[in-house]
């Protein structure tokens, strides 16, 4: 018989905090609809005191989510619980989360509060967001760098408070797994009414440790983990959902736990948010980079073909990876496009249906084969730039040995046609140059980026572009079958994002 594990997924707080892994309002309400249809059992939907961009995506996500519990997070003050608390209002299933520093070193110089003033705000802010919901979790930020004893006092008003799930961050990605499991052993035993409330783990990856610390947690007694799709948070990011889920149900022989997650969902989530965010996923990844299922030794090839379990420990299609990967091509119709994208995750509107079909027909003319990837490219690309703000009309190119080397480009801003020519050292720098003349911005170019998305010279190029403006960082990414316009979508969409940054803004102090 096993346990159940809470499965809290934070991408769109702690993830979105990430430098440059902003996501749109639109793209925050798909990404939630997916992880509710996964059975993620809580979702943190954001920071609602942090701008009223943040705010409306919580309350949107609160209206649309039925299923899974909409989690606001919230400092220990009066307004960002009240914010809070409204933004999560029309949530069938909502949950307050605030927190407080309680380390000597984040007290005494992020906070600059006395030990005993702490104290009190837990018990006001806990109490207070009692008051709006019964669902409560609070959080000792700092926790594995907090003083033992000062850590079971505040923990123990918070449960007095109210609180019913306490969460132990290791803000600062710390600790070792058998530190972490012993933290949760010993408050568990210790705090009277522990046995009241859940007790949550929040790892960072500062040191890799994340998953391990957050397995080591549970086998400690906590019964929540919280975790973001690719592993996304601050610095070196949070646990990673799929393998914390894959973790529990590969190992159930080694640890008796199980979520609810719907496992064949993982790499379709992982590509959603990679696509929103921009962020590559490494290759290597494990359970959804390319190559971890991949096998190219001779010897690993050999065994595979003997018996699967040789060289590996899960299936592809237990993740979500089709055990096929037909080929599709200029002939294939619409039933069979569908039948594919069906495969693959995807259910669209029939306007998002026949914009696809469109561009696969496209694509399929100038590329004989086109493969799985192709098409999770070409579907993602279109709703990634759905809303975009800078759109790339059209693109003309010189380029060759006899510089300078021009770009003539059409955009539109904002519904608006603008057109200009530049040129440049090199046909990316023209084309870029041609865009920084319509959209006048101060940004640096941190990355530039250009992968294959498949094998062979007709391959579609994704080409990522990272700015960075101020302090503000974006990332947008774009797929195309010539690598020129996809740069130039990938870095118009880079500069509509770090304007809606900039209009946005953020004014809170950002969480751990
Ligand atoms: O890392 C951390 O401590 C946090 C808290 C706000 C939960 O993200
Ligand atoms: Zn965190």
């Amino acid at each position: 018989m096993t346990q159940a594990i809470c499965i809290f997924d934070t991408t769109m707080r702690d993830g979105e905090q990430s430098p440059g892994a902003s996501m749109t309002h639109n793209e925050k309400i798909e990404l939630a609809k997916v992880l509710e249809d996964m059975r993620v059992d809580v979702i943190e939907a954001g920071f609602p005191i942090a701008s009223q961009g943040d705010f409306e995506a919580v309350h949107a996500i609160a209206k649309t989510v039925k299923s899974s519990v909409v989690c606001g997070l919230s400092r220990a003050g009066t307004t960002d619980i009240e914010r809070c608390a409204e933004a999560i209002k029309p949530a069938p299933r909502q949950r307050i989360h605030t927190f407080i520093s309680t380390s000597p070193i984040h007290m005494k110089h992020k906070l600059q509060m006395e030990p005993q003033a702490v104290l009190e705000a837990i018990h006001a802010s806990v109490s207070l967001a009692r008051n709006h919901t019964d669902d409560v979790e609070w959080s000792a930020e700092d926790a594995t760098r907090t003083e033992r004893e000062f850590l079971l006092r505040a923990v123990e008003i918070a449960i007095r408070a109210g609180a019913t799930t306490i969460n132990l961050p290791d803000t600062v990605g710390y600790s070792f797994p058998n530190e972490y499991g012993a933290l949760f052993a010993d408050v568990i035993a210790r705090v009277p009414g522990a046995d009241q409330v859940i007790f949550s783990a929040h790892c960072h990856n500062d040191l890799g440790l994340a998953v391990a610390n957050s397995l080591a947690a549970v086998q400690g007694g906590a019964r929540q983990i919280e975790c973001a799709i690719n592993g996304l948070g601050e610095r070196a990011g949070n646990a990673a959902l799929e393998e914390i889920v894959m973790a529990l149900r590969v190992r159930g022989d080694g640890m008796p736990y199980s979520s609810r997650v719907d496992a064949t969902r993982l790499l379709m989530a992982s590509k959603m948010v990679s696509r929103i965010t921009g962020f590559p996923v490494q290759y290597n990844k494990a359970i959804v980079g390319k190559n971890a299922f991949a096998h190219e030794s001779g010897i690993h090839q050999d065994g595979m073909l003997k018996h699967a379990q040789t060289y590996e420990i899960m299936r592809p299609e237990d993740v979500g990876q089709g055990s096929t990967n037909l080929v599709m091509g200029k002939h294939s119709g619409r039933h069979a496009f569908k039948d594919k994208l069906h495969d693959l995750g995807y259910e669209l509107s029939d306007n998002a249906f026949q914009d696809a079909f469109g561009r696969f027909k496209a694509l399929a003319d100038r590329k004989k084969h086109v493969y799985d990837d192709d098409i999770i490219a070409l579907v993602d690309d279109a709703a990634a730039h759905l809303d975009e703000t800078i759109k790339v009309v059209r693109l003309r190119v010189v380029a060759g040995t006899d510089g300078p080397q021009t770009a003539e480009i059409d955009l539109e801003i904002d519904g608006k046609p603008v057109w200009t020519t530049q040129r440049g050292n090199g046909p990316v720098d023209a084309v870029f140059n041609a865009i920084s003349a319509l959209v006048p911005h101060h940004a640096t170019l941190d990355l530039y980026q250009v992968h294959a998305v498949t094998e062979g010279t007709d391959a579609q190029a994704e080409v990522s572009v990272r700015l960075s403006e101020h302090g503000r960082m974006v990332t947008a990414r774009s797929a195309d079958a010539d690598t020129l316009v996809a740069s130039a979508k990938a870095y118009a969409s880079a500069l509509a994002r770090l304007r809606a940054k900039r209009e946005r803004g953020v004014d809170a102090q950002a969480a751990g």
